[in-house]
């Protein structure tokens, strides 16, 4: 059977924890393959590092660096047109759901190159998020769906695609996480901040939602603010929501606030925190794995198996329903590492597979 030839295209930071598998393993069978970075990223801190952790090269940088959404996505696939003519792969390969996602998804369709969709199937149902729009798009587009869990391929099957083009693989994510523990252990992060393990809390916060709201900014650093009086809040800083703490004015006294962290260093503080409070998507899979309760400070989740089978619970973006919810978990016994059906370290080969069966 011939060999098919393959672009990996990753654009943001966590596309970049998704695609290191896949390159691997692809490396591994001997696929030719293409990683195409579009930029959408571009520092040191959400991009570069995250390069080295992995030992990642990108073939192709598009370079198309930030801007509104509709810069940003029309920029990428301008960029992406002539790069996919020069290569002619036989499958575009893309990850989560980000701008880079859907614009590079768009540019494939409509030149006849098939697109293989890896995380298909997530719905947080709320189309004002943008990664939303994202999902569905690239979903309806993609001729292969590979989901990480099976109420994921439900969502497919109700929208109307053929079981045929759907494939239940398991979680990319974990794939690195499984790779990568025994060398983040490794980390001096936790002694350079000077942190006591189990004795912190790690958040992170830049959903648009979250960040580009005062009010509700400022909700969200009252409650880190009062749990970091008797568990010290981690915060490290994503470029939007700095930029948003320093435009509005608000104050980030009391917790520790860093620069963003590499792959390494940020999966060794998670692994030694006694809680976590976030609105990322990765980070409500990567706890529950780790068996590190988390808090997520959204309305909704494209990622329900986390609170059904994880570690995962919502608790809205209210300041005394952050702190009351943070109150009882610190006060419970940290809970068990969750066992999540092929979450289990092997997904980019059922993904490879999956591409190689694919007729
Ligand atoms: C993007 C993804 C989101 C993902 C997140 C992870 C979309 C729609 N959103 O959101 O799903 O969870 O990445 O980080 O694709 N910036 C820098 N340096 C960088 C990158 C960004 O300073 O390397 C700043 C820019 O001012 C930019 C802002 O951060 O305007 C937002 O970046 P952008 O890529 O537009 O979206 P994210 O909020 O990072």
């Amino acid at each position: 059977m011939k060999k098919p030839r393959v672009i990996n295209v990753v654009g943001a930071r966590p596309n970049f924890v998704k695609v290191a598998p896949l390159v691997q393993e692809m490396r591994l069978r001997g696929i030719e393959q293409v990683l195409v970075h579009t930029g959408q990223h571009y520092d040191e801190n959400m991009s570069g590092k995250f390069f080295e952790d992995f030992d990642l090269q990108a073939q192709e940088y598009l370079g198309v660096g930030s801007g509104t959404h509709a810069e940003q996505t029309a920029r990428i696939m301008l960029a992406f047109e002539p790069v996919l003519l020069k290569y002619r792969p036989d499958w575009l390969v893309v990850v989560g759901d980000v701008n880079s996602t859907l614009a590079c998804t768009l540019v494939a369709s409509k030149l006849d190159v098939r697109v293989c969709h890896v995380e298909a199937g997530l719905r947080s149902y709320d189309r004002s998020m943008p990664e939303e729009i994202n999902r569905v798009v690239t979903d309806a587009l993609s001729q292969l769906l590979c989901t990480p869990s099976r109420d994921a391929t439900e969502n497919l099957l109700k929208e109307g695609i053929a079981p045929d083009r759907i494939r239940f693989v398991g979680n990319i994510m974990i794939d690195t996480l499984y790779r990568l523990l025994p060398r983040a252990k490794n980390s001096t992060v936790v002694r350079d901040l000077e942190l006591e393990e189990r004795r912190f809390c790690v958040a992170t916060i830049h959903r648009a939602s979250n960040v580009d709201d005062r009010d509700v900014l400022a909700r969200l650093l009252d409650a880190l603010r009062t749990i970091s009086t008797y568990c010290l809040c981690v915060l490290p800083l994503h470029p939007r929501t700095r930029t948003r703490i320093d435009n509005f004015g608000l104050d980030t006294s009391g917790l520790r606030v860093v620069e963003p962290l590499g792959y390494l260093d940020f999966i060794c503080l998670v692994s030694k925190a006694r809680l976590v409070i976030t609105d990322s998507g990765g980070l409500q899979e990567e706890t529950s794995v780790l068996g590190i309760p988390c808090l997520t400070v959204r309305d909704n989740t494209e990622r329900p198996i986390t609170i059904w089978e994880g570690t995962n619970q919502l608790v809205g973006t209210d300041t005394a329903c952050i702190v009351a919810a943070a109150r009882k978990v610190l006060d419970e016994a940290l809970p068990r590492p969750a066992k999540i059906e092929k979450w289990d370290g092997r997904t980019a080969e059922r993904v490879v597979d999956a591409l190689l069966d694919f007729d």
